[in-house]
């Protein structure tokens, strides 16, 4: 695992931006893995301006989001499908017909999310997964006890997360308790992954998540388990971390992050 630590939280979202960024240019045809949130809104920011003044190319690209609310979908201006047409896709030139979200409004949600499984599969699964963590340590909207192996699947949140996303919402008891996510098993599947976190009221689980034990009681802990993670944070975000000097360390010295010191 790499841990990066930025000054401030908008200097995190432009590196990670910028890891975006370098990887679809690359790889035009590259297939992402999207996540929602406040710590992804100026990261999309960051994508959208690339694509506006300096003409990044997101035509070929195909996108996957880790999750969606049941019972919403894309007219819902709560949806994460219309989080992600606000925030990204109408800014971008990626072809809509190329970006998925999870159905949550299916007759039948175990089909559609084994559905949304074998189309990621068909397109040759997801280049790179980017993440952002909840308060209990969720990745997508896999709460405490989900299976590694889990796959796409209809969810109950915790009392926590309602809590963390509820003031989102005009009136908070308009949020569902139950959402559609990729399971860590689907995520551990993609070929890097990404985590976007700032703030201080992410910092102990960003600690435990790092330099704990890996345990089902904290979703993204598997990312230790993954061979290519990255972990970027702001300063607020990476407090708790023992080895905070040793990560800031390490990340100047490491030539694969030479062309991103002067962020
Ligand atoms: C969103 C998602 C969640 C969020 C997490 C952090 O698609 O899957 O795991 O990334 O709840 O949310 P923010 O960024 O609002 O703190």
């Amino acid at each position: 695992m790499d841990v990066i630590i930025m000054p401030t939280a908008d200097k995190a979202a432009k590196l990670a931006a910028k890891i975006i960024a370098d990887a679809v240019k690359a790889k035009p045809a590259y297939n992402l893995g999207l996540a929602t949130g406040r710590t992804m809104e100026r990261l999309y920011a960051y994508l959208a301006d690339w694509h506006k003044n300096e003409g990044l190319d997101f035509s070929l690209c195909k996108s996957f989001n880790l999750d969606e609310y049941v019972g919403f979908d894309g007219s819902n201006k709560d949806s994460y499908r219309y989080y992600m047409n606000f925030h990204l896709f109408d800014k971008i030139n990626i072809d809509k017909r190329n970006t998925y979200v999870p159905n949550g409004v299916a007759d039948d949600l175990e089909a559609a999310a084994a559905e949304y499984e074998a189309t990621m599969e068909s397109c040759g699964g997801v280049d790179m997964q980017l993440l952002g963590i909840g308060r209990t340590g969720h990745i997508g909207f896999n709460e405490p006890l989900s299976s590694f192996s889990s796959r796409t699947r209809a969810v109950t949140l915790t009392k926590t997360t309602y809590e963390q996303n509820s003031p989102l919402f005009d009136k908070p008891e308009d949020m569902p308790m139950r959402a559609v996510t990729m399971g860590v098993g689907t995520i551990l599947d993609a070929k890097k992954l990404l985590l976007v976190a700032t703030g201080a009221e992410k910092a102990s689980i960003v600690a435990k998540t790092v330099e704990g034990p890996v345990t089902s009681m904290i979703s993204a802990t598997a990312l230790q388990m993954h061979e290519d993670a990255v972990v970027i944070l702001d300063e607020e975000a990476a407090a708790k971390l023992e080895g905070i000097e040793e990560y800031k360390w390490s990340f100047k010295q490491d030539p694969r992050w030479a062309a991103y010191q002067d962020i």
